[in-house]
């Protein structure tokens, strides 16, 4: 098979590494890719936003199956359009990517079905949203409806910051036509994880949980980031929350869409508020996360491609995903000034010493080639990835790579990971105190 990927990211590097893996696969184009991803696959100088240039790259070599990694072409109809074309392709159509791409639908489809979520409201008129922010009170989470690149949510402390968090998208118009509309919303408070699952539009197939790291600084401090590190699993979804999680928000969403004529196809990642047992949706994404899809990805034993072909025919009830019981951990190494300005063109050195490591993957994010030496080319440059026996060692592992790579700038979390080992710690003390207790009875 020739399989096409879409995208340049840690999440694209880690599509092609898998698809490569694949023995029906002999050939792989990625457009436009990265420094890593040109190891296994022919990168093309063509935009992922480009359709009309990739359909007729498609056309041209007779890719057999298209892969899309972000939410912008995908918003921009490239399932429909190639799909028009009779060109297979993986992802969500224009209708169902609506989940992502819009935060009041989202909404509109939460609340009309009843699954759990933040209590809130769309509004269209500035005025309207700015008196039901003081009739509510702070904290308040002001979100722009469209996609503004993961900077449209405002989480406030203060209803003055509220209001200006609300100028900002609605009057500054910041965030273009994304704040055509918003969504004001109740603060949850709780852990965040993230639950991805293939999905047909009637059968799911869920992928083990997830938690990202969105803040820029440790202990969830400053800035939000596309993702500065993820684990998994995540201690927090057990096996009851995983049931629940199925079965109060997965199951009902798929039955959801394809009731409002959207039937969904691709993967969905719910990103979820879980508190004690209660679990609501903060929001939803039309595609595989990034950097969750590179521990995700790292436990994944099947061959991806048969699942993705299943995913586009329907047939995902008779597929079963093989997991690797070990966690995965990936910390992400990024440029310094990150997520705001930084320096391109860095030298980086130490993945050749990485890259005898057992168990450890680096997918590649901003990275670009220049003669034989890897120079640091965006934001988010590398995802170091790990496996390991426990979340501890896979934590251990993947900063002991991480010490041996380096470039000037260069930033990471030095906490990926710990909520995982916090957790994990309280439950025992909990398992051992309730021991202690039946022993008394
Ligand atoms: P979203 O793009 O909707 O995932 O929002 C980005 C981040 O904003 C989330 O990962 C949360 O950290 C935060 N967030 C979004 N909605 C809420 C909410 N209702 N309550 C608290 N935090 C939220
Ligand atoms: N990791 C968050 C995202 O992919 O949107």
């Amino acid at each position: 098979m020739k399989i096409l990927v879409i995208g340049s990211g840690g999440r694209e590097h880690t599509l092609v590494w898998k698809i490569a893996q694949s023995p029906r696969v002999k050939k792989i184009y990625c457009a436009p890719g990265n420094a890593g991803i040109a190891d296994l696959a022919t990168c093309l100088p063509i935009k992922s936003g480009d359709i009309n240039k990739l359909i007729e790259f498609a056309k041209k070599e007779k890719i057999d199956l298209t892969v899309v990694g972000p939410e912008d072409p995908l918003c921009k109809g490239i399932v429909d359009l190639f799909e028009k074309q009779g060109l297979k392709i993986f992802g969500a159509n224009q209708r169902a990517v609506e989940i992502e791409a819009s935060k009041s639908f989202a909404k509109y489809l939460l609340n009309k079905y009843g699954i759990n979520t933040a209590a809130g409201e769309t509004f269209t008129s500035y005025k309207k949203a700015e008196n039901y922010i003081r009739k509510t009170g702070a904290p308040v989470v002001v979100k722009a409806d469209g996609l503004a690149a993961g900077k449209g949510v405002i989480v406030c402390e203060t209803v003055s910051k509220a209001i200006d968090a609300l100028k900002l998208i609605m009057k500054k118009r910041s965030f273009g036509d994304a704040g055509d509309k918003v969504v004001v919303e109740e603060c949850l408070t709780g852990e965040e994880a993230s639950f991805l699952a293939f999905t047909d539009g009637k059968n799911l197939l869920p992928l083990p949980s997830s938690q990202d790291h969105k803040a820029i600084y440790d202990n969830d401090r400053g800035p939000n980031t596309g993702g500065m590190g993820a684990y998994s699993s995540a201690p927090i979804i057990d096996r009851y929350m995983h049931k629940k999680i199925m079965e109060e928000i997965m199951i009902p969403t798929i039955q959801a869409m394809a009731n409002e004529g959207r039937p969904y196809k691709g993967v969905l990642y719910a990103g979820l508020m879980i508190d004690k047992d209660k679990v609501k949706v903060l929001e939803f994404n039309a595609r595989f996360g990034d950097p969750e899809t590179q521990p995700l990805l790292m436990r994944m034993k099947n061959d991806i491609v048969p699942i993705m072909e299943a995913t586009i025919e329907g047939t995902l009830d008779k597929c079963k995903l093989e997991i690797d019981d070990r966690a995965a951990v990936c910390v992400v190494m990024a440029s310094k000034g990150y997520p705001g300005s930084y320096k391109k063109g860095m030298p980086v050195s130490g993945l050749k010493d990485v890259k005898k490591m057992k168990d450890v993957v680096v997918f590649h994010a901003g990275t670009d080639k220049k003669g034989k030496t890897i120079v640091t080319n965006g934001g988010r440059v590398l995802g170091v990835t790990a496996l390991g026996d426990s979340i501890k060692k896979a934590i251990s592992r993947a900063y002991l790579s991480v010490s041996r790579i380096t470039w000037d700038g260069v930033y990471y979390r030095k906490d990926i990971g710990q909520k995982a080992l916090k957790r994990i710690e309280l439950s025992a003390k909990v398992e051992e105190k309730a021991s202690g207790l039946q022993g008394q009875i």
